[in-house]
């Protein structure tokens, strides 16, 4: 193994040690676990098997032409046979494009309607799927949950379907929610609400990202889906709907958080902090990321978010709160007890 390489698989190794286990960490559309992604992996593979057959015949003829006649004096100055007007020629090159193209089309349109037109079942998890510049707000009204970037669905099993329809909105400016193993993109536009619904057949963590450009962290506005079974995911959604944290040991801690501008933008739920500008902080540590997927939630990387997130994410729209050290190792002691 040459250098570059071992580097490489020290790297992800790291990644993978950080991030924890049983992630799909190579978002792969030719792996296909949920239908809405079967079905688009299903008309992707007759796109590319019908252009294959067409690279292969044209391909052939051409390089078989190329041969068979190609000139074989150096010197030779005649020009080959010219051939004008076959009709017969012309009706083949233009209806056998036709038909390629309808049959596409149509396979197209059934995959199309299949996914959109699916009526959601009475028992559908329902989450309301919020793009922001540049993260994702995951609200379930049913449940009264609020977090951000880490979406937890159920696992799918056939004795027992479970399906997650998904509402999207914009709180700003076009986004795209797409997760290759779960479904196609789409769309998340403000003043639209656009849905979609994906019922996940493997377990584990999959990853998203935007797929609109919409400014300049556009590239880290990264997602995962947390696929558990029913029961574990029963247990997250009972943590979740809980209060935050409220032990006395905290107290001076909790404080100073909560004297501090982060309540205008942020919520934990339980206190005074009920700002919704910025991610819903009531249990941040439940989530195993920070800065929407960029960085592992770790007590350092906590400190070093808080301290100066244009430091890691630039252009962020969380300001540098120029806090005193005090002031931070009170800010991270109390969000670090945001389980
Ligand atoms: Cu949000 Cu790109």
């Amino acid at each position: 193994m040459n250098c570059s390489l071992r580097i490489a698989g020290a790297l992800f190794a790291t990644a993978e040690f950080s991030f924890g286990q049983n992630v799909h960490s190579i978002a792969n559309v030719f792996k296909p676990q949920a239908t809405p992604a079967n079905s688009v992996y299903n008309v992707s593979m007759l796109m590319l098997a019908i252009c294959a057959a067409i690279f292969v015949v044209v391909g052939g003829l051409l390089t078989f032409t190329i041969v068979r006649f190609r000139s074989r004096k150096a010197d030779d100055p005649r020009e080959p046979a010219q051939v004008y007007g076959s009709n017969r020629i012309e009706i083949a090159w233009t209806v056998i494009p036709v038909l390629i193209v309808l049959v596409l089309g149509m396979a197209t349109a059934r995959a199309v309607v299949e996914v959109q037109g699916k009526r959601m079942p009475a028992d559908a998890l329902k989450v309301t799927v919020i793009g922001h510049q540049w993260w994702w707000e995951f609200r379930y009204p049913d449940l009264g949950i609020v977090t951000a970037n880490e979406l937890h669905v159920p696992l799918s099993m056939a004795a027992k379907p479970a399906v997650a329809a998904l509402r999207l909105e914009s709180a700003d400016v076009a986004h795209s929610f797409w997760v290759p193993q779960l479904a196609g993109k789409t769309d998340v536009i403000p003043g639209i609400t656009n849905h979609m619904w994906i019922d996940p057949q493997q377990e584990g963590i999959f990853l998203g990202n935007c797929a609109e450009y919409c400014g300049m962290q556009h590239a880290n506005m990264l997602l995962r889906v947390v696929v558990e079974p029913a029961a574990d995911f029963e247990k997250w959604a009972a943590a979740q709907k809980m209060d935050a944290g409220s032990d006395a040991r905290l107290e001076s801690a909790r404080t100073t958080f909560l004297s501090l501008n982060c309540i205008n933008c942020h919520t934990v739920s339980g206190t005074i902090a009920t700002g919704t500008f910025g991610p819903d902080l009531s249990h941040l540590m439940s989530r195993a990321t920070l800065a929407s997927g960029m960085v592992p939630n770790t007590p350092e990387n906590l400190r070093a978010w808080v301290k100066d997130p244009q430091a890691i994410k630039h252009g962020t729209l969380m300001p540098n709160m120029q806090l005193n050290s005090r002031e931070l190792d009170e800010v991270v002691k109390y969000l670090s007890s945001l389980k």
